[in-house]
């Protein structure tokens, strides 16, 4: 039976390390604020945003919650983070994703101040993760690094193959991998032989956005497998992209569904505030 990569525990550790330094800066008269916006009041994206709002509370970080109506308008978005940006007790400006169909994602994204992009997502930031620099990660991917890191397994020279091409996860994950040496394969529902290419995996990152997917059919012997999913099944039982007892026959380690990289991202989250004041000071 697989080892289980115990994302809640590991996530509990970066948070409990966060509030000690959130505590020091607090002795030295520096505050940490997170903006979080919502626009309408989509359920799933209620209980995220929630969850971001005690995981500040838990460490000493400010958090400003500004719940919009559905109605708002992109115009009317645009100017509340045109605000936010300006002002210097501000230092993260979240906008929950999905946003209503009438506001363009890409505009809202693009006119966070990178220096304020705790998300990751700014152009500017997927740019740096790219050519190098140090800069903003999306939280997820970022999460998953440390979820390697910390439970010990090697990342360097390793075959790392992802399923998935969002800008989200599958390509700063990629990014990310590539960073610490993987050798790094991006498959996709194009990909032909997907099961021969994942198997060619020695860490197997799954986020293709359907339940149970991924089987032992996709798995080499002994693999490590990061499952990025969340759904709910016809029990509402929470799974993810992979079949989890399937696969955990054959791999070496997994992380579950729920306790893996889910409470990874607001963890990461976190640090990205943390880091954005230092960003700021510069
Ligand atoms: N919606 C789902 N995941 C995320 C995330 O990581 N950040 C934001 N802003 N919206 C999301």
């Amino acid at each position: 039976m697989a080892r289980m990569i115990d994302g809640k525990a590991i996530s509990a550790q970066i948070k409990d390390e966060l509030k000690e330094k959130v505590a020091a800066m607090k002795a030295e008269g520096v505050e940490v604020t997170l903006a979080v916006i919502q626009v309408g009041s989509d359920p799933a994206s209620s209980v995220y945003v929630g969850n971001k709002k005690k995981a500040c509370g838990y460490i000493g970080i400010g958090s400003l919650a500004y719940e919009l109506p559905e109605e708002t308008s992109e115009q009317e978005l645009l100017d509340l983070i045109e605000e936010l940006n300006g002002r210097k007790d501000v230092n993260g400006i979240l906008v929950q994703l999905p946003l209503p169909k009438h506001i363009d994602e890409d505009k809202v994204i693009a006119a966070i101040h990178p220096d304020k992009d705790v998300d990751g997502f700014h152009p500017q930031s997927v740019g740096k993760l790219c050519i190098g620099q140090p800069g903003f990660v999306s939280c997820t991917p970022a999460g998953i690094i440390q979820l390697l890191k910390r439970s010990g397994i090697e990342i360097a020279g390793k075959e790392c193959v992802v399923i998935g091409r969002s800008n989200i996860v599958g390509k700063p994950m990629a990014l990310l991998l590539l960073r610490e040496n993987g050798t790094v394969t991006v498959s996709h529902s194009k990909t032909e032989n997907l099961k021969e290419v994942a198997r060619r995996a020695d860490i197997l990152v799954a986020a293709v956005g359907r339940p149970k997917m991924i089987t032992r059919d996709y798995v080499k012997e002994g693999a490590v497998v990061i499952d990025v999913g969340i759904h709910r099944n016809e029990n509402n039982k929470l799974c993810g992209d992979v079949d989890f007892e399937d696969v955990a026959s054959v791999c070496s380690a997994i992380t579950p569904v729920p306790g893996g990289v889910g409470p990874m991202t607001i963890a990461m989250l976190m640090n990205n505030c943390v880091e954005s004041v230092k960003l700021q000071a510069k």
